[in-house]
């Protein structure tokens, strides 16, 4: 009963896709099972959320998507935090430094590479949980990051 339920929900022309060659011709006899799932092609739209703590204590939340750095969530939720990434990324200015509460920093994937702590060194207020926030990339355990932003920035390339 089963096995005849599914001969016949196959052989239905719903259940099926015709496929045409390059110049349209159809090929009648050559068909192909249309794919069902219902699972998410991709994780890269679920949303993280995120804490920057101002120096004057001024909290604010945004929402990144996976694979966003710290400076894509600034930058996409146009949030007001004076001279954030100046260089755009390209790791030359140091104004995206951040600095995290130890566990936080020490849940983050990856190691700091040396580009990353060169410009650290001439960030303001540098400290053993500093990051350049162009350099966070978010991922779902990231989930609630809250971040500190020191109160001056210094641009590296002034
Ligand atoms: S945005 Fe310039 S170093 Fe991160």
């Amino acid at each position: 009963m089963l096995f005849r339920s599914l001969i016949r929900t196959l052989s239905s022309p719903r259940s099926y896709l015709v496929k045409y060659n390059c110049l349209g011709t159809s090929f009648s006899n050559y068909r192909q099972i249309v794919p069902l799932s219902t699972t998410k092609p991709a994780l890269k739209d679920e949303k993280v959320k995120v804490s920057f703590v101002l120096h004057d204590g001024k909290r604010i939340e945004a929402e990144g998507k996976i694979g966003d750095s710290l400076l894509d969530v600034v930058v996409n939720n146009d949030l007001n935090i004076e001279g954030f990434g100046a260089c755009e990324g390209t790791l030359t200015c140091s104004t995206c430094h951040v600095i995290l509460k130890k566990d936080d920093y020490e849940r983050l994937p990856g190691e700091v590479t040396d580009e990353e702590r060169d410009m650290l060194d001439l960030a303001y207020g540098l400290t053993d949980y500093s990051r350049l926030g162009c350099q966070i990339e978010l991922s779902k355990d990231l989930d609630g990051l809250e971040v500190k932003v020191p109160e001056t920035i210094n641009d590296a390339r002034s």
